[in-house]
């Protein structure tokens, strides 16, 4: 399961937020960016958000794929995803999760 890299920070249990460094990720497909409430966002994700809006699957694709080039300045010290297969998978299951 490739949301094995991310669980360390983020969770997509209804609510859990509890200890986690990220944002809880479910539904986050079609979500508007940096809208946890009460999450502390960084500046460069704050002004991401406002001019995209909302995560796309594509624009999540390029997120893990490459998380300081899409948000330069991000507080996010994940590893970036290389394999392609492995971003569809996680970018499905991230879908799946409402
Ligand atoms: C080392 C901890 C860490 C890991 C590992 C990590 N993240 Fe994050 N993530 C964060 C932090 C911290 C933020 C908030 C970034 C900011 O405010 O700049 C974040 C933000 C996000 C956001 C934006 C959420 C929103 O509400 O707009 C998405 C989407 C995301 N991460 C996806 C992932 C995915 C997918 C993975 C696994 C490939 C992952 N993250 C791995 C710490 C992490």
């Amino acid at each position: 399961m490739v949301f094995q890299k991310c669980y360390a920070c983020h969770s997509v249990e209804p609510g859990e937020v509890e200890g986690l460094q990220g944002p809880n990720l479910r539904g986050v497909v079609g979500r508007p960016m940096a809208a946890q409430e009460g999450f502390d966002y960084s500046q460069a994700m704050r002004r991401f958000a406002e001019r995209q809006g909302a995560w796309t699957g594509e624009l999540l694709e390029r997120s893990v794929a490459a998380p300081e080039q899409l948000v330069p300045g991000t507080e996010m010290s994940a590893m970036p995803i290389l394999d392609a297969a492995e971003r569809a998978d996680l970018i499905a299951y991230l879908q799946a999760s409402r």
